[in-house]
């Protein structure tokens, strides 16, 4: 959330303007401005409207918000509703587009293909900050360093933070572009933080990083997820009718689970709590009586192990998730 915050005080210095851009379906943190330009429910009790966030579409074919039936169909609609919002917003009021290379909490949608070269375009036409969040995404976790590089894309400021020193102990940071470097030689960035740069936390992230790369953990995940994972979800999806998609890739993995696959209807209403949330809770508690304990937001359950896992704890975790989905199937019509 502090390399959220900070990327986008960065935006709006670099910039001169004051509003930001970002998809309805996202998570950028708990602090006022990061959880502002969040998405998901977990900002309706803290939204000060007032905050310069603008909220837009991005894409996801599955939920369709432009009646697309293919990825090429779906990305130039989404590219072509975000140009429009940028024109109706006014460009010269726009510091930065925040995105989640690919969304995390909010479902794991990978990006079609030219959708983030599209928004670079954007970004670059209108002198708009183009953030990147891989708080999530980032190392390792799609089987390549960073979600970007599997879209040849670079953003002007990319947020990290868990997977860099795989989360022993909390670091974000901020990776910034030489542009957004040089207007800070000029003037100081007026910030400073009591932990920044933290040694130990520091120490953590070259660690890890050496090891990630001394043991090729970002391949290991690479090949494991496409070897074991990929097909085994594919697989599931045959045979349980409460999965309605399949989607991810590397150590990164959405289930879609809904009530009716030829409708779509989700297995439990949006932001659905209590009762309503109960088709879901069952998932939840059979997958734990059988030893995996599984994330679960709204309808979805991700499938997002360490990226040092071994095939034989995956093979486990699948199975437990195997049981777990019958009794999700019990609720599809
Ligand atoms: C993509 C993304 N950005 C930002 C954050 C915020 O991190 P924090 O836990 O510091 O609030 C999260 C947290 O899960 C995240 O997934």
């Amino acid at each position: 959330a502090d390399a959220v915050e900070h990327a986008l005080r960065m935006a709006r210095l670099h910039t001169g303007r004051p509003k930001v851009l970002s998809a309805y379906r996202s998570y950028h943190g708990g602090t006022q401005q990061a959880v502002n330009v969040t998405g998901d429910p977990r900002r309706w009790a803290s939204d000060s409207g007032t905050a310069g966030v603008v909220h837009f579409w991005a894409p996801f074919l599955y939920r369709s918000r432009f009646y697309a039936e293919t990825e090429e169909q779906e990305c130039a609609r989404a590219l072509e509703h975000l140009e429009t919002t940028v024109a109706f917003e006014g460009p010269g009021t726009i510091a930065a587009i925040v995105l989640e290379t690919i969304p995390g909490t909010a479902g794991i949608m990978m990006p079609p293909a030219g959708y983030l070269a599209g928004v670079r375009e954007i970004c670059d036409k209108y002198g708009i900050v183009f953030v990147l969040d891989e708080v999530m995404a980032g190392f390792g976790r799609t089987g390549t360093w960073f979600a970007a590089d599997l879209y040849d894309v670079v953003p002007d400021l990319m947020t990290f933070a868990k997977g860099v020193n795989s989360g022993y102990v909390p670091l974000g940071g901020v990776a910034i572009s030489a542009e957004i470097a040089a207007t800070f030689a000029e003037r100081p960035y007026p910030g400073g933080l009591t932990y920044s740069g933290h040694p130990l936390a520091c120490a953590a992230a070259v660690a890890t990083i050496n090891v990630m790369a001394g043991e090729g953990v970002v391949e290991h995940a690479a090949r494991l997820g496409g070897e074991v994972v990929e097909p085994a979800l594919r697989e599931l999806a045959e045979r349980h009718p409460s999965v309605g998609e399949v989607r991810g890739t590397g150590m990164f993995w959405a289930l879609e689970l809904v009530k009716d696959r030829e409708t779509r209807e989700p297995l439990v209403p949006y932001n659905a709590t209590g009762q309503a949330a109960a088709p879901m809770s069952a998932f939840a508690a059979s997958a734990k009586a059988h030893g995996l304990w599984p994330f679960v937001n709204m309808n979805r359950t991700h499938v997002v192990p360490p990226c040092n896992v071994s095939e034989a704890e995956l093979k486990e975790g699948l199975a437990a998730l195997d049981t777990a989905l019958s009794v999700a199937d019990e609720y599809t019509r």
